[in-house]
């Protein structure tokens, strides 16, 4: 008999089809609507594999209702929105998508920060909206990048990638994580510095750490009070590490002069969320590996897992 898995979104037919071989597969067939929470409920009720995205919580909760659950494999390197302890407990596997969307979200990066520091999206607005009347010296002027100093919290793969592509611009580059990075040091020129010190020091911030328990609100209020007035701050990773409040008011009151940002608290973010309304703000609807190619490679490292379990073979990039 064929193993029942559910997918909580309509993915592409020729990627999902050949799973068939395997599965006996029922979908949320909706693109772009996440699954309700009550019909995600149900349809775990009778399922040993489920394929998820970001926006599906994989929690205790969802457990009690998928007695059967054996395997949980998500479409996104990053997991919060997967309780990894409480799937331990009950001895459910679960995969991501590790390096396949690191250089395409190392690019998203270091476009939020280019578009952010020389003011892209609103220098593209103000000419739509018919203000460029003449060329004048002090016209949108922005902050360079070149030459300016970037402090990368969280040098894991993505954050490696980041540091490679601003040491093409002549930037000095600060980091800080959890274990020092000896080797990139050596062969990058990368320098290890505390928090305090990145923060105080850097003109761009880039946020790339994992969001768990001691990266949740990581920027609060005290953190972007160590920042220089006219720095930048960038996250692409999950909103949760920021303080939303705390970063509208640094943003508002000129004790912080941009911030570019991919991943929002809530998401989708609410259309009246004040950070909307400053144009120091340049705001991402989390596109970070949206490309055509790299979109499909996650896809199909989610089907090499499913396609393993299928086969009661090993399975890779498991993170439970
Ligand atoms: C996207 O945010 C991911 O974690 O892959």
């Amino acid at each position: 008999m064929k193993k029942k898995l559910f997918i909580t979104r309509k993915f592409p037919t020729h990627i999902v089809e050949p799973l068939q071989e395997f599965y006996e597969i029922s979908q949320w067939d909706e693109e772009e609507i996440v699954i309700p929470r009550d019909k995600l409920l149900a349809a775990v009720s009778d399922c040993e594999v489920l394929w998820v995205t970001i926006a599906d919580l994989v929690d205790e909760e969802l457990l009690t209702h998928a007695p059967n659950l054996k395997l949980v494999t998500n479409l996104a390197v990053g997991y919060n929105n997967i309780d990894v302890k409480a799937l331990r407990k009950q001895g459910i596997m679960a995969t991501n998508t590790p390096g396949v969307l690191t250089n395409t979200t190392a690019d998203l990066v270091f476009g939020l920060l280019l578009a952010t520091a020389r003011r892209i999206p609103e220098s593209e607005r103000y000419l739509r909206e018919g203000k460029w009347k003449s060329w004048y010296p002090m016209q949108l002027v922005g902050k360079d990048v070149s030459g300016a100093t970037i402090g990368i919290i969280g040098m894991g793969r993505i954050g490696q990638a980041v540091a490679r592509r601003a040491k093409g611009f002549d930037m000095k580059i600060l980091y800080n994580n959890r274990r020092r990075r000896h080797e990139a040091e050596e062969m990058y020129g990368f320098q290890y510095v505390s928090l305090e010190d990145l923060l105080k020091q850097s003109d761009f911030v880039v946020i790339m750490t994992p969001y768990n328990n001691d990266t949740e609100g990581l920027i609060g209020e005290h953190e972007l009070a160590l920042m220089k007035e006219d720095a930048v701050l960038i996250n692409a990773s999950r909103g949760g590490i920021i303080d939303e409040v705390a970063l509208y008011d640094v943003l508002k009151n000129g004790k912080l002069w941009a911030a570019g940002l991919d991943v929002f608290e809530q998401e989708p973010i609410a259309m009246d969320h004040p950070l909307l309304t400053l144009p120091n703000v340049v705001a991402l609807p989390h596109i970070g590996s949206a490309s055509l190619e790299t979109r499909t490679a996650m896809l199909m490292l989610n089907v090499k897992a499913l396609t393993a379990y299928g086969q009661g073979k090993a399975i890779s990039n498991r993170i439970d």
